[in-house]
């Protein structure tokens, strides 16, 4: 079932500091961005009308621009105030929201010294998924053919769109095989993370995840090892192997999109979605509540 396409709605786009009627917000066929990957972007969600880890993800945007050599010319607060501001003008409660910034139109060739950067923020709504039981039979994961590159190789901890192509390419072959998603494993051949998610295990009580040094150390990530610890587990950021994989009792993926997700299985091996993932599904879901209104 295909959703409206996204050239298709209608709202308002934040475009390079104004807001533009959503079907204006385009860009050129000679653009770097397109023909270059030179892009970075962000995965936000908000829930109650408020950005959760919207500082963070803010930084996190700059810094992907940063390694890809290119400055976004606004700042943080003025980033902010842009995703704030989208929110309130399409009126959402509960969104996803998607800044990107890219190379223009200016330079068209590998060097691209003088090209304008430009921002976007674009919203939509995205209701937060409300069936705990159905979300807790777990999803069923592939094993990708491509790795994550070599922190040498390319630039792994941005979020930059070029570094999207081998998930794109991993997501549709899994889905093909009927999976859910794909496990990635890094160049080293460690278990890396997923196409848009990281990847957790849990064995005798006690959380492994892998050492986030070839990938994106996800917000969700760092937020559900800081509520892991609240809650007295113990957690080992260590490099895993996939021969582990059937040492494992229970499995989740975490992210903006996948919040906690757990996992039934990888490629062959099962996982029983247990009382650990259970209770980090519901200690990020209760944590991702506008504080405005937990506290009233
Ligand atoms: C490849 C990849 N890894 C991990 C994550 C999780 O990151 P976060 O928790 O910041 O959304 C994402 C989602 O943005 C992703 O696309």
């Amino acid at each position: 079932m295909a959703s409206e396409p996204f050239d298709k709605r209608s709202g308002w786009i934040w475009y390079d500091g104004a807001f533009v009627p959503w079907s204006d917000a385009k860009v050129h066929v000679l653009t770097h961005g397109l023909h270059y990957g030179s892009c970075v972007f962000e995965g936000e969600r908000a829930y109650g009308g408020e950005i959760f880890k919207l500082d963070e993800h803010t930084a996190r945007l700059k810094e992907s621009a940063r390694l890809l050599d290119f400055e976004i010319p606004f700042s943080e607060d003025e980033i902010n105030a842009a995703c704030r501001e989208v929110l309130v003008r399409q009126k959402f409660k509960d969104a996803y929201l998607r800044p990107v910034a890219w190379r223009g139109s200016d330079m068209m060739g590998v060097s691209a010294q003088n090209n304008q950067i430009h921002l976007a923020v674009a919203a939509w709504e995205w209701p937060s998924y409300f069936d705990p039981a159905q979300r807790l039979k777990g999803i069923r994961i592939g094993m990708a053919k491509y790795r994550r590159p070599d922190p040498a190789t390319a630039p792994s901890t941005s979020k930059a769109a070029g570094l999207y192509m081998i998930c794109t390419i991993s997501k549709h072959a899994a889905e093909r095989e009927g999976y859910a998603d794909a496990l990635m494993l890094d160049w080293r051949g460690r278990v890396a993370e997923c196409t848009g998610a990281n990847i957790f295990f849990v064995k005798d009580g006690v959380i492994h995840t892998p050492d986030a040094d070839a990938f994106l150390n996800g917000i969700t990530r760092q937020t559900v090892i800081q509520l892991a610890k609240r809650r007295g587990y113990e957690v080992q950021e260590r490099a895993i192997m996939p021969e582990e994989l059937p040492s494992f009792d229970e499995c989740f993926i975490t992210g903006t999109a996948a919040e906690v997700t757990p996992v039934s299985e990888i490629a062959g091996q099962h996982f029983q979605p247990g009382p650990v993932t259970k209770t980090l599904f519901e200690d990020y879901m209760a944590e991702v509540q506008p504080k405005k209104a937990a506290a009233a």
